[in-house]
């Protein structure tokens, strides 16, 4: 593919800012200075330089955040800052979205990607995919109240009963629990269902696939192949 259809590829501009940017000297591939817009690469596994930042070719994108608190999920945040200023312009310009919403004292694991099918996958309802989460309560907890999770609470306004599953206690005020669907303030409304109150939540896992322990809160990176592959499984 011709260099600067590659760039495009992957929302650096126009066709014609993407040759200038070649022909200014500010892309190298592997590690070299290329000036010629035609000059023909292998897309897939390609890792380029453009103006000393590295990127890996990626016909989707599918990249991961540690999200901190005080960051809502959404491209024009009015009380806090927006998820979107924590990773790169270039992958908003691509039209990348998080894949479900935490909210922004929610911290914890957070997906993005440009692949609609990907993206209707882990969202649709029917699909169940679990999420896990580390809850701590303000009052203490109680064996009834972690069976009621199990047993499912009724929410306001929204139908059938809502369940936790794997629910493991881990302290007097610390739990874990994953839920199947997705409802605006899922966790917090179940646990305000059995008379507790969350204090802080965080997001572990997605499916199968679970927050890297060595990724800093506000950190954000690729998703290899075989991770994608674990989350759709
Ligand atoms: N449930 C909540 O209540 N908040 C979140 O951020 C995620 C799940």
């Amino acid at each position: 593919m011709r260099l600067d259809k590659i760039l495009q590829s992957q929302g650096f501009g126009s066709r014609k800012v993407c040759q200038q940017l070649i022909a200014r000297g500010l892309v190298e591939i592997n590690g070299e200075t290329c000036r010629d817009p035609k000059a023909v690469f292998q897309p897939v596994g390609l890792v380029f330089n453009v103006s000393g930042e590295s990127y890996n070719y990626a016909e989707k994108l599918y990249i991961l955040l540690n999200k901190p608190k005080g960051y809502e999920c959404s491209h024009e945040a009015v009380h806090h800052f927006s998820v979107y200023e924590l990773i790169p312009p270039l992958f908003n310009a691509r039209g990348v979205q998080s894949i479900g919403r935490l909210d922004q004292d929610t911290t914890g694991l957070l997906i993005f990607s440009d692949d609609g099918q990907f993206i209707q996958a882990l969202t649709h309802p029917k699909k169940h995919v679990g999420k896990q989460y580390l809850v701590q309560v303000i009052d203490p907890l109680t064996d009834e109240q972690l069976k009621q999770l199990e047993d499912g609470v009724s929410l306001k306004g929204e139908k059938g009963l809502f369940v936790a599953t794997d629910v493991k206690q881990l302290s007097d005020h610390e739990f874990l629990m994953t839920v199947h669907q997705g409802v605006y303030h899922q966790v917090k409304r179940m646990i305000a269902a059995i008379d507790n109150k969350v204090s802080t939540l965080h997001r572990n896992k997605i499916g199968a696939f679970e927050l890297p322990h060595d990724l800093n809160e506000g950190e954000w990176q690729y998703l290899s192949f075989e991770e994608i592959q674990r989350i759709k499984s």
